[in-house]
């Protein structure tokens, strides 16, 4: 080892797997990929006209904002007004290559040197590793299902909190699919603000809800109160590839993520985020017809596992499905059984933390008919 830096870091676990897969695969076994959430819909017509438009701009070559392109943070305060209620200004937006490297860099952006970082478990295994990448200690609170995997903030020793800066929540949730409500947001709100730390709410999956709910922020609470959240153009557009994602709330935390940002990287290309402006200018039904795909593929999937008597918690959205390893096996094992046996690849629940041990993730990121064609192979467990 040449540094100490990655001693607590473990490989990636989506990378690790793309090896297992290339070898099933390459021994000629079919394989369904329920592991990873890469969505397999269509990207829309429009966003590929987007990138088209953005390589006719003027200086389209050249290095963009480090901030973001303006009309991009324009369409996402009318966004943000237009579905939440929440008003932004331009200096409350910061345009980001992912979420991902957000989540990484707001690390930094927030924290000193050996503080704490308040994150759940299970959870994203971003907000661990970039903790300790950042010379920061991740503070790991179990989410339990009996409280609807809502974090529960007075388990969080004083100690912790007297060193801590930042508590990092996500919902719609991964892995579990867990949503929060008002109350909760309100409460964590209080909380944090009580205690003098930065809430951020990872809100990737924002969008993926049921067809017929409305979605929430984490701003329609916290506007004024030292929070931010993350958005994705990945999970809701098709978009995992483009990279490109943003985060809104307080100015002052924007100001100090632009810095460590702009330090490290140099933002997106700009024909990428002129595709983000088209992505939010759809008409917002067509979110709607997103949602109602995952919602059958969730409903498909649960009547399987119901018959084969795997549990699951019933309350999901985003597009993940939290399942319990039936009894008898180790969380390796099953996972193992089911790639071996069934040619089906699921997210060992360990990978998102201890507490996950016992648990394995279902991504609903492949077609009604492969889902179904793989889950109705497996046997039925005890
Ligand atoms: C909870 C969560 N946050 C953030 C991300 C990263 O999204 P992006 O593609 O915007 O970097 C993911 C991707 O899987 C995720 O699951």
């Amino acid at each position: 080892m040449i540094n100490n830096r990655l001693s607590n870091i473990k490989e990636y676990h989506f990378k690790s797997l793309e090896k297992i897969k290339e070898e099933v695969t390459s021994r000629g076994y079919e394989v369904i990929d329920l592991g990873i959430g890469d969505p397999d819909l269509r990207v829309h017509e429009s966003i590929i006209n987007g990138i088209i438009e953005g390589l006719k701009i003027d200086g389209f070559n050249n290095y963009p904002p480090y901030d973001g392109i303006v009309n991009l943070k324009k369409e996402i305060i009318k966004y943000y007004r237009e579905v939440f209620s929440v008003c932004l200004t331009l200096d409350e937006i910061i345009i980001l290559i992912g979420s991902k490297e957000g989540i990484s860099n707001l690390i930094p952006a927030i924290c000193s040197i050996g503080d704490y970082v308040i994150v759940p478990d299970p959870a994203y295994p971003v907000y661990e590793a970039c903790s300790y990448l950042w010379g920061c200690i991740p503070y790991k609170v179990v989410i339990k299902e009996k409280n609807n995997f809502q974090m529960d903030f007075n388990v969080i020793p004083e100690k912790i909190i007297e060193n801590s800066k930042l508590i990092i929540i996500n919902y719609p949730n991964n892995p579990t699919g867990a949503i929060a409500d008002e109350a909760f947001y309100k409460n964590a709100i209080d909380f944090c603000w009580k205690n003098n730390i930065i809430l951020c709410n990872d809100g990737a999956y924002n969008e993926i809800v049921k067809e017929k709910e409305n979605p929430i922020s984490l701003l329609q609470y916290g506007k004024g109160k030292k929070v931010i959240e993350f958005g994705s153009f990945s999970k809701t557009f098709n978009m995992t590839g483009f990279r490109v994602g943003f985060a809104v709330g307080d100015r002052e935390i924007i100001k100090s993520l632009l810095k460590v940002k702009s330090n490290v990287d140099s933002s997106q290309f700009k024909p990428i985020q002129q595709a983000a402006i088209n992505a939010l200018k759809i008409n917002r039904e067509y979110i709607k017809s997103i949602r109602r795909i995952y919602d059958e593929r969730r409903r498909i999937t649960e009547e399987i596992l119901k018959e084969k008597n795997i549990q699951f918690y019933n309350h999901s959205r985003s597009f993940y499905l939290w399942c319990k390893i039936p009894k008898g096996y180790t969380t390796e094992e099953f996972c193992l059984e089911l790639l071996l046996n069934f040619g089906i690849i699921v997210t060992p629940g360990n990978a998102f933390g201890d507490s996950g041990e016992g648990y394995f993730r279902i991504s609903l990121t492949k077609d009604k008919d492969h889902i179904i064609k793989f889950l109705k192979a497996i046997k039925v467990y005890n």
